[in-house]
């Protein structure tokens, strides 16, 4: 009978020392070690949608951790530039980051459908592939370069920007060299009008626009207006040809080792702060559209309805290398996904 009271109380010790049952975590307490670290790094200001978003993130996994999960922000392109964030990534330089997805799509051809023109009219329909299957179809891609996809965000819809002349009807494009995030499609949408087109890391634009390397631009109000690109740019069209939204990637073998409770949170927090993301992105496009106006320094132009449609007819080349590339079935379900809802 004693031999058997010994040994419960032995279990119960070795169990205690060896850390089964709830670890109470308190962030002081917590030994620099067994610490999370999560280096998350990305390429805009702070006060961007992408930005903002990323410190929320941070404070709230701070917060609901009790410290023991850092998550280190590293905003415009400190560590790694556009074009080196997803090798560092795949590395483990970093442990997260939320690149363009025009910038993942140099890796994976289905990820252009995002960068295809006048595809979107609204956010919902973007929201809808997204969060469903077509998204995760996507998102689970970036796993065979060790790399798992968590979320999506948004920035919102891209205009144009340069320094020559109003941008009203496509054929305005020739002649000028525009910069752009990645190759293929978004080079097509400016080859297709006689305009050229080079691809710059973020972090080079303002630089390459004020000495002509590029005449012009296309991207979101909350980027063009952090940037300043207004200093540098005399005609903004607000023409919402595009999307821009990210993909929030982390380093696939540094999360499956992590302990499942940090990545339930981790998952949880992500989930949420993607909802305020989106709802951040539209009201930042708003506030700093209204703040450019006010600065003066562009002459705004807006794209009409009628004038945005003829836009559209006008990038059928674009839409059919695209399918060329990926083949019709991918692009066709995305369609569906972008075609009017009943209306209510
Ligand atoms: C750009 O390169 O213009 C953007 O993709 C930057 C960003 O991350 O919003």
């Amino acid at each position: 009978m004693v031999g058997k009271r010994w040994l419960i109380v032995i279990l119960i010790v070795v169990l205690g020392l060896s850390g089964c049952g709830t670890r109470i975590i308190d962030g002081q307490q917590v030994n620099k070690k067994e610490k999370i670290i999560i280096k998350f790094s990305h390429v805009v200001e702070e006060n961007t949608p992408k930005g903002l978003a990323a410190i929320r993130f941070a404070n709230l996994i701070r917060e609901r951790s009790n410290g023991s999960i850092e998550v280190q922000v590293f905003p415009n392109s400190q560590l790694f530039k556009d074009g080196e964030e997803i090798e560092a990534l795949s590395r483990g330089d970093v442990q997260m980051i939320a690149p363009a997805t025009s910038k993942v799509s140099q890796l994976f051809p289905q990820w252009q459908i995002w960068d295809l023109p006048y595809l979107f009219t609204d956010l919902k329909s973007v929201h809808q592939i997204m969060d469903g299957p077509l998204g995760q179809t996507l998102l689970t891609q970036l796993e065979q370069k060790n790399m798992k996809g968590l979320v999506m965000w948004d920035n919102g819809f891209k205009h144009l920007t340069n320094n020559e002349h109003p941008i009203i009807k496509p054929s305005d494009l020739k002649g000028l060299r525009f910069r752009i995030m990645s190759h293929g499609i978004l080079e097509e949408q400016f080859r297709a009008f006689g305009a050229d087109a080079l691809f710059l890391p973020f972090n080079d634009v303002y630089q390459s626009l004020e000495e002509g390397q590029v005449q012009g631009q296309e991207n979101t109000i909350s980027n063009i207006y952090t940037k300043e690109f207004d200093r540098v740019q005399n005609y903004l069209t607000l023409s919402q040809h595009g999307f821009l939204g990210y993909a929030v990637i982390v380093n696939k073998e540094f999360w499956n080792q992590l302990p499942g409770q940090a990545r339930e949170l981790l998952e949880s927090t992500l989930l949420e702060v993607t909802q305020w993301e989106r709802e951040k992105a539209r009201e930042l496009n708003e506030e700093q559209l209204e703040e450019l106006q006010k600065r003066k320094k562009m002459n705004i132009y807006t794209l009409t309805s009628q004038e945005k449609s003829a836009w559209k007819e006008n990038f059928s080349s674009v839409y059919s290398k695209l399918e060329q590339e990926i083949g019709p079935d991918f692009l066709l379900d995305v369609k569906k996904m972008c075609e009017p809802q009943e209306k209510n």
